[in-house]
């Protein structure tokens, strides 16, 4: 049965002009609505205890596993406006799903694909005020954080027993400052985001603080992100520290790393790869060599590059550096055509300004 998040407390945190204020400017991250998620997973009880209480800080032991083995899973999601008021989410069930595959490969306790839909619907309904107005062309949204932790205190090294769950809440302008403007990445190979057999595949936190280091050494070169190669033989891309990434030629194929295990199973990659037939482009999924990016640039075959997340949305890259040279394929003035229509594509549909001919949305 489906876990039920009764409302424990009520009053909201910010006067509505502090939050009309963050709404209007609100950055990426940095402010969080006035409720939250959470409930509770124990060996012998199995999940309990949903509420949607005031946000605020956790109080968890300094023991707790999730602060020395960084047992701990989240997902990334959005919830948008449509000009009829109505709030509505993209594709919760593959988000659930992946959560689900995310908790196994971390030992954490799975939640049913209801509850996890239920506890996003709970705290959307309570901070609808938080979901920013729906406006021509707009791109902010609700971002929404669920995530789940071992909140056991105990040291020895074993899957815990008591586990929390949480949903939080973050108005989203654009991940980038800079907005779609193009990035550049820097190839790092003295470090690899993921290993073969190891947690590249799950949403989980180490994946992130793995890709940190590299990302420092991008931004040290000038660069705004890293890309990282496969750890065993450093040739084949796999993604950025926290999103896919796309090659468009100039001959219609539109590439993307094939899912090895190490790789992210994002849910705006595989969206991407069908609405890409829809603009007659030819979506493949397999190894790419780093050599054939560099390649491709400097014979002129490469169109555009871009990276994508639901954070991000789809995000162009322009250059790409690595120790001892750079390029760029949009020296010959390419104009990412093909990244900003699809880009433009799904946020019609998620702002349901075109049909949603493939039941992508589920309305909260
Ligand atoms: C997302 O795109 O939702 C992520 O979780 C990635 C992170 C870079 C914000």
């Amino acid at each position: 049965m489906a876990l039920q998040f009764t409302v424990s407390e009520r009053p909201d945190r910010l006067s509505t002009a502090d939050r009309d204020a963050i709404l209007a400017n609100p950055g990426f991250g940095v402010h969080f609505t006035d409720h939250m998620v959470r409930a509770t997973w124990t060996k012998d009880e199995g999940w309990h205890d949903g509420q949607v209480t005031a946000y605020g800080p956790l109080s968890i032991s300094p023991a707790a596993a999730v602060l020395h083995y960084a047992q701990e899973i989240f997902e990334g999601m959005k919830a948008y406006r449509h000009a009829d008021g109505s709030i509505w989410t993209f594709r919760p069930e593959a988000n659930a799903q992946r959560f689900q595959r995310s908790a196994r490969r971390m030992a954490l306790p799975e939640l049913d694909e209801d509850s996890f839909i239920d506890s996003l619907k709970a705290l959307v309904q309570l901070d609808s005020a938080w979901v920013p107005e729906a406006a021509d062309g707009a791109e902010t949204s609700l971002y929404l954080r669920p995530f789940m932790f071992a909140s056991e205190a105990f040291l020895g090294v074993r899957p815990a027993n008591e586990v929390t769950y949480c949903v939080i809440a973050s108005p989203a302008g654009s991940y980038f400052s800079g907005g779609v403007k193009p990035v550049s990445l820097w190839v790092s190979t003295d470090y690899a985001r993921a290993g073969e057999g190891g947690t590249g595949a799950a949403k989980c936190g180490g994946n992130y603080a793995s890709s940190l280091a590299g990302q420092l050494e991008g931004i040290e070169a000038g660069c705004d992100q890293a890309v990282f190669l496969d750890s065993s033989t450093h040739t084949y891309i796999e993604e950025l520290g926290g999103m896919n990434l796309f090659l468009v030629f100039k001959d219609g194929r539109i590439v993307t790393p094939e899912l090895t295990g190490t790789i992210l199973e994002g849910v705006t990659r595989s969206s991407i790869l069908e609405l890409a037939k829809e603009l007659g482009l030819e979506p493949e999924e397999r190894r790419v060599p780093i050599q054939e990016w560099k390649d491709a640039a400097a014979s002129g075959e490469l169109a555009e590059v871009f990276a994508c997340g639901t954070a991000a949305v789809i995000t162009p890259v322009g250059e790409l550096k690595w120790n001892g040279g750079s390029c760029d394929h949009r020296r010959d003035g390419h104009q990412d055509a093909v990244a900003l229509s699809i880009r433009q594509k799904l946020l019609d549909i998620q702002y349901g300004r075109a049909e949603d001919s493939r039941g992508w949305l589920t309305r909260l």
